[in-house]
């Protein structure tokens, strides 16, 4: 990986990913990627929704547009390597983690826009560095797989902060910027009962009850 890709996404996140959640994510790679392959879907049904409640921005059509079809290769690809594993897709309940950041995006014009803009750049960002984390651990088709992801994802990071700033016409967003990145810290390093992609690291004695499918 070039450190370009991850640099600047290592400068805007407040903490690194603990220890405890990568041990935790290397003995459940199964569901790891089941979740994996949920975070690519939602990634790209948040930017066709995007696309349809913005609808006049044709700027921003475009870059959402691109971001979908990425986000549905990344889908597909992330289904292969399940499939030629034997791993099978499965429903899952959301870890906590995106709605956390959602319940801080404002319901007025263009605040809105600009929020929600702000919360896909950190979950952009957080999957960079997850996948920068895990790389060194992994087998060698996992750990390529996650190299070439991580640089989709330091890309979709800085276009996501870049129409942030786009939307907000000249206003000052580093307040927002500052609010949304504390509560990804917590989101982060807090104890959690469940083991997702974006999970935090588990809870003493909780043991991820999804321990079993790993
Ligand atoms: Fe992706
Ligand atoms: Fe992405």
């Amino acid at each position: 990986m070039r450190s370009t890709d991850i640099a600047p996404v290592l400068e805007f996140l407040r903490c690194p990913t603990p220890d405890a959640w990568v041990e935790a994510a290397l003995t459940r790679q199964e569901l790891l990627l089941i979740d994996h392959a949920n975070c690519e879907k939602k990634a790209a049904s948040t930017a066709l929704n995007l696309m349809f409640r913005y609808s006049g921005d044709v700027e921003l059509l475009g870059g959402l547009s691109r971001l979908a079809r990425e986000e549905l290769r990344h889908f597909e690809q992330v289904l292969k390597l399940m499939r030629e594993r034997g791993i099978a897709y499965r429903r899952i309940d959301a870890a906590r983690y995106a709605q956390g950041l959602r319940e801080l995006v404002r319901t007025h014009e263009p605040a809105r826009l600009v929020d929600t803009l702000i919360a896909g750049a950190f979950i952009e960002a957080r999957s960079c560095e997850r996948f920068a984390r895990l790389a060194p651990h992994l087998d060698a088709e996992l750990a390529h797989f996650y190299r070439s992801l991580l640089r989709s994802e330091s890309r979709h990071f800085r276009d996501y902060l870049a129409a942030a700033r786009k939307a907000a016409d000249g206003a000052d967003i580093e307040a927002r910027i500052d609010l949304f990145a504390e509560r990804e810290r917590q989101l982060i390093e807090m104890e959690d009962t469940q083991f997702r992609f974006h999970s935090g690291p588990p809870a003493p004695g909780a043991s991820y009850p999804e321990a079993a499918d790993a």
